[in-house]
């Protein structure tokens, strides 16, 4: 029997979404950076740099980046980890990834990447210092799957750092809606000429377990020490947890 989950706000099979979001990313691969910067008037880069300053990444660090898209993450963390650190850019969407690694590599950042799930990581146990996720975990199908994994190729004492849209602060819920149901997927057409990947986003967004959920999975997931900073009133949060 096939299960069933959710695309946005669509019920579909299990394996339909894994197709979706596929489709999603390799629609949206060329246009991403620009659009990221477009949505959130910048906010994103904010957003990306206290989960920067917060993994504290220390020169000989190994770190894994999953979803890691166009590499902004892993570009930091490379610079920070070293030469004798070793950075991991991963994704498991081939379009994603070929832009991040290109664009690390015009920065002149050799990093190993790897075209991966991350509900089925491809590295030992107890290996990295650091693991993060920036926007991905809301479109992975299992969830619990993906933390336990993340959990599982961190060593001892090292740290999950997992950035996500969350809840906004209700009072801010009206034009948040406005905005993400309607000058969203407009700003996709006319930047990308994709409303459809944007409309997901939106929705995908709402059906993104909110800030104490996410903390109550980590934890599930065997993460210890598990809390969570609000960032821009709620629209995004940025969990972290230790694995003891
Ligand atoms: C919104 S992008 C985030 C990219 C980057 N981390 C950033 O913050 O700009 C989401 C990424 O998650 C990736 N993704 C979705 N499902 C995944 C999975 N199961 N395993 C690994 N990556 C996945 C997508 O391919 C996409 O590149």
């Amino acid at each position: 029997m096939t299960n069933s989950t959710h695309f946005g706000y669509q019920t579909v099979a299990e394996e339909e979404k894994v197709h979706k979001v596929a489709e999603v990313f390799h629609s949206v691969a060329a246009k991403y950076d620009v659009m990221n910067d477009f949505m959130s008037a910048g906010l994103h880069r904010v957003w990306k740099a206290f989960t920067i300053a917060e993994a504290g990444i220390r020169p000989g660090f190994k770190v894994l980046d999953i979803a890691g898209g166009t590499g902004d993450l892993a570009k930091a963390f490379a610079k920070q980890a070293g030469p004798g650190g070793e950075v991991w850019l991963t994704d498991i969407n081939e379009s994603m990834l070929r832009v991040g690694r290109d664009r690390l590599l015009n920065k002149g950042l050799i990093t190993p990447t790897s075209l991966c799930d991350a509900e089925k990581l491809p590295f030992p146990d107890n290996y990295f210092d650091r693991v993060s996720v920036a926007f991905g975990l809301r479109n992975m199908t299992h969830k619990d799957v993906a933390l336990a994994e993340m959990r599982r190729v961190l060593k001892p004492g090292g740290k999950l750092l997992v950035l996500e849209f969350s809840k906004v602060w209700e009072p801010l819920k009206k034009p948040y809606d406005l905005y993400s149901f309607s000058v969203l997927p407009w700003l996709g057409k006319r930047v990308a000429d994709d409303a459809d990947s944007y409309r997901y986003l939106a929705e995908s967004i709402r059906m993104h377990p909110d800030q104490e959920t996410l903390k109550a999975m980590m934890q599930e997931a065997g993460l210890e020490r598990v809390r969570y900073f609000n960032l821009t009133a709620g629209v995004a949060a940025l969990h972290t947890g230790i694995k003891l």
